[in-house]
């Protein structure tokens, strides 16, 4: 178990500095990576346990962050349903099978996320292994909403308009669908933790896209359940982005620590949502492509809106873009630290 400033954070208690960790960490950003990368393709990188394990390490011993995440994809769950996963060079995927109807939905296979995936758990294992404790695990999953977008568009969207069309259109399959992911889910995060991993997180990195009443009635009920599901004392964090419009109906789905990007000011996030729960975030991404001394002062005015409250966990508002510098991520993550201990 590792004692640690992020899991203190998770539970609101006071912390000698503001603990910090980058989502996407392990992306293109990174040298290392980008070696392992030329040799191996992602999902073949996804299911070697032993580099899986020391791409998620390397932030944690390169630039000093006070948590790493599991190396794994949110969408790891979609291939053993059968519709066809594929990265495609540039890393974007794609799903040749999408689902637009309820007989999709119950063609999508069933099974245990322990016995068709057993690889995350390994890579969570020898990640927890090699860290030994210095810090915690994070595992993750996406919440039903997001990863329902993926299977229902085939790949990235702008409008999301087959995801519309089908939950306005079909409310039916729509609930079957959101059903079916949502106790996978759990199921999926039960098994991360079993595995070791001190603390979740939930991306519904698209649920941006909807109007507050349809987040209410066609998601929230089914993110709500993912998490009641979750085994109790792990910490959860529920990420968003684009979600300043219904802060209130994100923290009504639960988590300890609600993700909230740059479009929002964190200390209004943080009113609105109320201060007996977390916050993370909250620097915009391209933040990171300004100067070491324009980041530094990004970072204090962070810290400033959080006003030194416990529960706060700083980082991006979404993950690191692959053009970054690793010197200004570097640079990042020394200003929190500094600038917040007490
Ligand atoms: O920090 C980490 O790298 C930890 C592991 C991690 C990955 N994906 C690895 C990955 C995590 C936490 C994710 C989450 C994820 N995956 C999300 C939620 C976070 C977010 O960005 O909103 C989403 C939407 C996905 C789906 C996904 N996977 C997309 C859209 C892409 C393509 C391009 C991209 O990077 O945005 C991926 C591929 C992917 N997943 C890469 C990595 C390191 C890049 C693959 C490559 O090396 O080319």
């Amino acid at each position: 178990m590792a004692n640690s400033s992020f899991l203190a954070a998770c539970r609101r208690e006071t912390t000698s500095y503001t603990p910090v960790w980058l989502m996407r960490q392990a992306g293109r950003y990174m040298e290392e990576y980008r070696k392992l990368r030329a040799q191996y393709d992602f999902l073949e990188l996804c299911k070697k346990p032993d580099l899986a394990a020391e791409i998620a390490v390397t932030p944690v011993e390169r630039l000093g962050v006070d948590a790493a995440i599991l190396f794994a994809d949110i969408l790891l769950l979609l291939e053993p349903m059968g519709v066809g996963l594929e990265y495609k060079k540039d890393g974007g995927p794609v799903i040749h099978h999408t689902v637009s109807s309820r007989t999709h939905v119950e063609q999508l296979l069933e099974f245990d996320p322990k016995e068709a995936l057993p690889f995350v758990f390994e890579v969570v294992r020898k990640t927890c292994a090699a860290l030994d404790g210095k810090v915690p695990v994070i595992g993750f999953a996406a919440a039903p909403f997001t990863l329902a977008s993926y299977l229902v568009e085939g790949g990235a969207s702008r409008n999301y308009l087959k995801t519309k069309k089908l939950l306005y259109s079909n409310p039916g399959a729509w609930r079957g669908l959101m059903e079916r992911l949502s106790s996978l889910t759990t199921k999926y995060l039960n098994a991360q933790i079993a595995a070791g991993v001190e603390a979740v997180q939930i991306f519904d990195s698209w649920a941006g896209c909807l109007s507050p009443d349809d987040y209410e009635r066609f998601v929230l009920p089914y993110t709500r359940a993912t998490i009641t599901g979750l085994t109790s004392g792990i910490p959860v964090i529920h990420f968003s982005t684009g979600t300043s419009g219904f802060l209130k109906s994100l923290r009504a789905a639960g988590g300890d620590v609600i993700g909230v990007d740059w479009r929002v000011n964190l200390d209004t996030a943080w009113d609105e949502l109320g201060h007996d729960v977390g916050i993370q975030g909250n620097l915009d991404p391209a933040a990171l492509l300004a100067s070491p001394k324009e980041i530094r002062r990004r970072v204090t005015e962070i810290l400033t809106r959080a006003g030194g409250r416990p529960g706060h966990i700083f980082n991006l508002g979404h993950g690191v873009l692959p053009e970054t510098p690793v010197e200004n991520v570097a640079a990042m993550v020394q200003a929190v630290h500094e600038l917040s201990s007490r």
